[in-house]
């Protein structure tokens, strides 16, 4: 049975939430964040910065980050502990006139802060924020040593949809493949209760309930 709300609403933003004795302020990111960002990016293994459009080590593309954030050229959803940051997500559109119906969602958690639903909590508000923007095809890359991040993409209803050989070079200059996952809002599910398109639907007595509602019905029916 789950125990928290991964599915969270963009309307519900800003939002405390507390996950696995981490204490989370969940935003849109601000001008003002950089210094966070940069001591966030300076913080992730190699690997994990290989895939990024941004270089998130570096002060002036984190600065231009935050002001397409600011000028709504990107969508961009932070999570916060104190004055740390632990792990952002964003949804940037195809800026040419035959992509505006796909949009590229990016995810990144610290590492100490992994596998505890933040990854899954991020995703789901970058992916509200494209559902809003009204994009039909999400996509997320990524390089297939990023295991994780593959595992969470397809237990979210994510598949494969190309693989670019030898596509992203290192900083030792070694090449990797890189990994296209894709999802088609037009099939995305519906809780069967409120029919809201979520993300994760939990089974509850024969229906597909969407979290709120599986946890309302779950005390309905005396479990709570
Ligand atoms: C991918 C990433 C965002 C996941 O963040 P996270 O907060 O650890 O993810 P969650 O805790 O929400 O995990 C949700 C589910 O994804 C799967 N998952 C996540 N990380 C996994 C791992 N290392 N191995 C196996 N499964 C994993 C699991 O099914 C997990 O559920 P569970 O913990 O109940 O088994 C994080 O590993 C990361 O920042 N990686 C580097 C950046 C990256 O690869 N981004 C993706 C490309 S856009």
């Amino acid at each position: 049975m789950p125990s928290h709300n991964l599915d969270i609403d963009l309307r519900e933003l800003p939002l405390d939430i507390s996950l696995g004795g981490h204490d989370i302020h969940l935003r849109s990111l601000q001008i003002g964040d950089e210094e966070a960002l940069l001591a966030f990016g300076r913080r992730q293994p190699d690997n994990d910065l290989l895939f990024l459009e941004r270089d998130i080590t570096d002060h002036d593309e984190v600065a231009a980050w935050a002001e397409d954030t600011d000028a709504g050229r990107v969508q961009s959803f932070v999570a916060f502990e104190d004055q740390q940051l632990l792990g952002y997500a964003t949804i940037e559109r195809g800026h040419l006139r035959w992509t505006r119906h796909v949009a590229e969602i990016r995810v990144m958690v610290d590492t100490s802060a992994r596998r505890l639903g933040l990854g899954h909590v991020l995703l789901g508000i970058a992916f509200e924020g494209a559902l809003a923007a009204d994009v039909s095809k999400i996509v997320a890359q990524m390089t297939p040593i990023q295991v994780g991040a593959r595992k969470l993409f397809e237990g979210l209803g994510f598949e494969e949809d190309a693989v670019l050989s030898k596509h992203v070079a290192s900083r030792d200059g070694e090449r990797h493949d890189l990994v296209v996952m894709r999802f088609d809002t037009t099939q995305r599910q519906v809780c069967e209760a409120c029919g809201q398109a979520v993300l994760t639907l939990i089974p509850l007595a024969g229906r597909q309930l969407c979290w709120s509602c599986y946890e309302l019905e779950d005390v309905e029916m005396g479990a709570g």
